[in-house]
């Protein structure tokens, strides 16, 4: 359906193509049963990429990324790819989108189904109701520092190194995102880094403390050292709204969460760069979790993360709040109805049947329409 939103698509490898195979068939029931359609770019990331083009994102394909409105990503990655020189490795690409696009902001919501309240490792009462946000730098931090690479030392040995590198408005900029979004809320920040051992932890606590004074004293604001902070996660999760962190923090505390929720298999995220004079924004959206290559081809892989990924985007990059919610509440019944992938049965599983990926996408389908 031609449209004025313009969307790259970018399933990537291993159970990536399957999961976005899904969401097709809920961009085409949007299409048909709410007008809502999107032009469609599809290309090659990762080691798909790589195979055929020698790199695992193309110049073209950066520049079709940096014109659309949104892009919608699988996941990247594989053992096949494991001995790709480093600056060739399937998740370059995936870097170099955040990097080029400017993705500051990643949004990494973890909520807890009622319906899988069992499912998580961690027993209901603690889980139960949980809904937390966490905001990861996406740009800077240990992930592009520089120097970094390999040498011989001046005592002949192999040395290797990253540098942790953030600067104040980088950190100002991400905390504002983290302090606006907490105002839509429950008002509540929890800055996380190591002001106790490292430089940039102090600067990040200091740019933190300052904006918070200057433009958002009206949110609540906690400092959290981001080992404490993996602590807290598994004792009192519920204590926590918003969490905003650097990049490699947030990398591990978001997967630490998404356990909370019962399986990686379900958190989407949202990564955004700032608004332009005419409040469009970059983003690209993607599952936290990566390609799982164990389980890729073979029908297994639950399509939930990459479905509440493309809703994401219907609510950040086009303003189709209500079109989201459909898709959030179908992703909801679904799940109350007892649809399990494999990645689901754990805990309690009486009442529960279990799907694959198509089986799991079908179902929401379903349930779109009987909601409509
Ligand atoms: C993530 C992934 C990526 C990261 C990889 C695939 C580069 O783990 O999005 O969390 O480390 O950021
Ligand atoms: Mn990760």
């Amino acid at each position: 359906m031609a449209s004025n939103r313009n969307l790259l698509m970018l399933p990537g490898d291993g159970i990536g193509p399957e999961v976005m195979n899904e969401v097709r068939k809920i961009i085409a029931w949007m299409g048909k049963k709410r007008a809502v359609g999107f032009d469609i770019t599809e290309d090659l990331v990762g080691g798909a990429a790589l195979d055929k083009h020698d790199t695992p994102i193309t110049d073209d394909t950066m520049k079709i990324a940096l014109e659309a409105d949104a892009v919608l990503f699988g996941s990247v990655g594989g053992p096949k790819w494991d001995t790709a020189d480093f600056t060739k490795k399937p998740e370059r690409g995936l870097l170099r989108l955040r990097k080029e696009m400017d993705l500051f902001a990643n949004l990494r919501p973890a909520k807890v189904f009622d319906a899988l309240v069992d499912a998580s490792s961690l027993k209901p009462e603690i889980v139960k109701g949980l809904d937390i946000m966490i905001i990861r730098e996406l740009t800077s931090g240990v992930y592009f520092g520089e120097p970094r690479g390999r040498h011989v030392n001046a005592k002949g040995e192999v040395e290797a190194f990253d540098t942790q590198r953030y600067t104040a408005p980088e950190i100002q900029r991400v905390c504002a995102v983290a302090f606006e979004l907490a105002r839509k809320r429950r008002n509540k920040v929890t800055s996380s880094e190591k002001a106790n051992v490292m430089h940039t932890g102090v600067l990040w606590r200091e740019e933190a403390t300052k904006l918070h004074k200057e433009k958002y004293s009206d949110v609540k604001l906690d400092h959290m050292y981001a080992d404490a902070l993996a602590m807290q996660l598994l004792r009192a999760p519920n204590q926590f709204d918003v969490i905003v962190t650097d990049n490699l923090f947030g990398d591990i505390l978001s997967d630490e969460a998404s356990m909370l929720t019962g399986s990686l298999g379900l958190l989407p995220s949202a990564s955004l760069g700032a608004p332009d004079a005419t409040g469009r924004r970059k983003a690209l959206y993607e599952p936290i979790h990566g390609s799982a290559p164990d389980i890729a081809g073979k029908g297994l892989a639950n399509p939930i993360a990459q479905t509440l990924s493309y809703a994401m985007m219907l609510r950040y990059s086009f303003d189709l709040g209500k079109e989201a919610d459909l898709v959030e509440t179908a992703v909801e019944n679904v799940l109350k109805a007892g649809y399990r992938t494999g990645d689901l049965l754990v805990g309690k599983t009486d009442g529960t049947k279990k799907v694959g990926t198509q089986e799991m996408g079908d179902a929401i389908v379903k349930e779109l329409d009987r909601l409509v």
